[in-house]
């Protein structure tokens, strides 16, 4: 029986067998360049993987972006429609507000302020601040209309701008008074 010698010392992991490259000949024995191998399987799957995560990533993406704009640009329309579409709102309980008093309304979607003069007729203008847009308020103390975000001041009587950033008066509305009910339209 004969053994055979291992002539690695003891202990010594096999090294890992490499495979060797196939060498091609042509018919004379002279060696052929070796083909580009293709990608393995696994590897195709995954860069296929990738890439299709990507595509999906840039659609989600893009839709994200774009969903925000055309939102903004739907509300903006639904806004100016509906502020067009209402020509004229009657306000509940006008006829019997007391003089120096104030009722807010909505008018087409934005906040409107009917005034009740000391001399008992009715003012109607837009409560929307023409600086920035706040709703402004009456404050019937000091008999003028406010606004609190930046200090602007309007007159009560007319809605012209008199004090503070604000740099237009505010929209006035025709203001219509029956027996019935106090109305208002654009002008
Ligand atoms: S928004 Fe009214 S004063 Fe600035």
């Amino acid at each position: 029986m004969s053994e055979t010698t291992d002539p690695r010392p003891a202990g010594q992991p096999d090294e890992p067998t490499v495979a060797e490259p196939e060498v091609r000949v042509d018919a004379h024995g002279a060696q052929l360049a070796a083909e580009p191998s293709a990608p393995p399987a696994e590897e195709m799957s995954r860069r296929a993987a990738f890439g299709a995560a990507g595509v999906a990533g840039a659609c989600l993406l893009g839709g994200a972006s774009v969903y925000p704009v055309v939102r903004y640009l739907t509300s903006a329309a639904e806004t100016a429609a509906a502020e067009s579409a209402e020509t004229e709102v009657t306000i509940e309980g006008a006829l019997e507000m007391a003089p120096n008093t104030a009722k807010m309304f909505k008018f087409g979607g934005r906040p409107g302020i009917l005034i009740r003069q000391p001399d008992g007729s009715f003012v109607a203008l837009s409560a929307v601040c023409t600086h920035l847009n706040c709703t402004v308020g009456f404050e019937p103390d000091k008999e003028r209309i406010y606004c609190t975000c930046h200090g602007g001041v309007y007159d009560p009587a007319t809605g012209k701008n008199v004090s503070g950033p604000p740099p237009a008066p505010l929209t006035r509305y025709n203001v219509v008074v029956t027996d019935q009910e106090v109305t208002v339209s654009r002008v």
